[in-house]
This record gives C-alpha cells, structure tokens and sequence, in this order.
C-alpha cells in the first residue's frame, strides 16, 4: 500500500495545492479498492472537510495551499477512508429526503434508495395535513420517520428498534429535526410491545440473506451493524414476522409499505396477500427497479 499522500507536504519543497492534494488523494483511494469515480468525488469531500471550506470555495481557489493541519486533518480522514469507512460515517451526517442526519457508529447508515419508500408512501397519502398515526418499524436512524413526519405536519410516529444504538440515534435525529415532539420511541422486537391500530406502517427491515453477507462491499460488511442487515437464509424471514402481525397493527383502511432487496418484490406481495392484503403500489428505484411494496387490507374489516 502506497504512502497516504495527505503526508506529501509535510516533505516536499512545495506546499500541496488543494487541487493537487484531490488528485494524489483520489489516486490513493482508487489504489484501496474505491471505486474510481467514488474515489474523486471522497477525495474532494474529505478535502473540504479537512480545510472546512464549501464546495463554492474550492473551485473558486483550487490552488490554495494546505496548511501544515489542514493536511494532518486531511491524513487523518484518508486514512479513515483507505480503511473503506463510508465519507457519510467519517464526517458523522448525510442528507436524506430534505434532511441532514447524524450517521451514528452501530446503526444503518441511511441509503438515498429508501428515499423511494418515502415517496411511495406519500403517493398514497390523501391529505398531507391529515393527522396520521405512523409506525416505523426497525428505525435505525429514525430517517424514514424524520422524512415522513417532516412532510406529514399534523402526523405523529412510534419508530420501534431492537437495537439500543438505534433508538438513540432515532431520538437524536428527531431532534436535530424538530420532530421529537410528534413522536415516540420504543426498543423492542417490531409491534409486539404495541397496541396496533396505525394507519400507516413502514419499514426496511434487514433483507440480506445471510450467506450473502461476507460478499457484500466492506463500506456495508464493515461498518453496518449485522443486526440491520441478516435477514436470515432467503433474506425474507423480517418480513414473514412482521406481516403475520400487521392485521393487528394496521387500521381497516390503513396502509403498509416496505423497503425490499431488488428481487424481493415478488415474494413480499405474496406474503402481504397471504394475510388479506391486497398491493395498493409497488415503488421503483431510479434504475427503474422495484423496491418498496405497499399494500392495504383487501377487505378491510368493519
Ligand atoms: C435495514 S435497517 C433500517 C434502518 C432505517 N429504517 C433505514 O431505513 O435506514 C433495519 C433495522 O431493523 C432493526 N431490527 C432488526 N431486527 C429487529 C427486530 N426484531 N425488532 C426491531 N427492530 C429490529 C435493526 O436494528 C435496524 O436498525
């Protein structure tokens, strides 16, 4: 492994530019196995953040020297990065739907597919001002709840997670969005400490099958808690535990919608069939794949 080239400067004649410190950090990276466009767009993120300066700021002075800690700074996020630690958990916050949440250590960084979910919901939501009652069930970071109460203003949530990490990082995204009022978190094992009766239920349980686990990229394997992501032998098993509760979990003319892995869908709409739902939506990802399927009681009872 080459020499992380965040320490040139402290040795050559010349101080690095920040245009120079991009490149020799994108060829770093590219080197530990980032992907080469990813490598380009990290090492101007990691750049910023290491000189604490916008993105505007940098193309208006690409040639800037780095300070002697600025570069120590920038060594010390690169080598984080070299280590494959996703950018969003080196500076601790991405943006999701309209939000920038805290990315917390032991809990599932949130992914810009589960933005898909937020928009199937939506589409199914008659009246944005109704006073809905939501559940999200494994909340992780809480993003998928943020999301939906912060376009939903008279909505209220429970996010239910069994992980302790989880639960405080939902609180503290709730927070950070001025949501927490509107909602309350639970730690326990989906809807089973709950009394039911939501008119909406979300969720992106862990979908991965587990022996798929150790191939996934070390960005996931690495750093996503395997609790988010064990979804048992065919990936499904979150799934079959949760849709045997929602008849009680969900109103008679409530909805469910679900995050699933790419080849999920199919399989998912069979379970929410077996148990009297009937396929009110199915949300494709920007590669046009299917990845959220929403449902409603076919029969909704009296
Ligand atoms: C794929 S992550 C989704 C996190 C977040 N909702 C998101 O979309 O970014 C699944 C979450 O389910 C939680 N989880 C796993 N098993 C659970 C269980 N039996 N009961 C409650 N939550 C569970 C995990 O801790 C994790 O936070």
């Amino acid at each position: 492994m080459s020499r992380n080239p965040a320490r040139v400067s402290d040795q050559a004649e010349a101080p690095t530019s920040r245009a120079q410190a991009i490149a020799q950090v994108a060829a770093y990276l590219a080197g530990n196995g980032v992907p080469a466009d990813e490598a380009r767009e990290d090492a101007g993120v990691l750049l910023r953040a290491a000189a604490g300066i916008t993105r505007l700021e940098l193309a208006m002075s690409p040639h800037a020297p780095l300070s002697a800690e600025e570069s120590d700074h920038l060594s010390h996020l690169v080598a984080r990065r070299a280590a494959r630690e996703p950018v969003s958990r080196i500076l601790g916050e991405r943006g999701f739907w309209t939000l920038d949440l805290l990315v917390a250590a032991n809990v599932l960084d949130p992914r810009p597919d589960t933005e898909t979910l937020i928009e199937t919901v939506l589409a199914l939501v008659d009246n944005r001002d109704a006073p809905l009652s939501i559940l999200d069930l494994g909340a992780g970071s809480g993003a998928i709840l943020c999301a939906l109460l912060s376009e939903l203003p008279s909505s209220r949530g429970v996010a239910v997670d069994l992980s302790p990490d989880a639960c405080a990082a939902t609180v503290a995204n709730l927070t950070r969005c001025g949501l927490l009022e509107r909602a309350v978190v639970v730690r326990g094992r989906w809807g089973q400490s709950l009394a039911g009766g939501f008119d909406v239920v979300v969720s992106n349980p862990p979908y991965v099958r587990a022996g798929h686990i150790p191939t996934l990229e070390p960005e996931v394997r690495l750093y996503d808690p395997t609790l988010a992501l064990d979804g048992g032998a065919d990936g499904l098993d979150c799934y079959r535990e949760i849709i045997a509760d929602l008849p009680r979990l969900t109103k008679p003319h409530g909805f469910v919608a679900f995050e699933v892995g790419y080849d999920q869908a199919a399989s998912v709409a069979s379970l929410l069939g077996a148990r009297g739902f009937a396929i009110a939506r199915v949300g494709r990802d920007a590669g046009g794949r299917e990845r959220v399927v929403a449902g409603r009681m076919a029969r909704p009872r009296p």
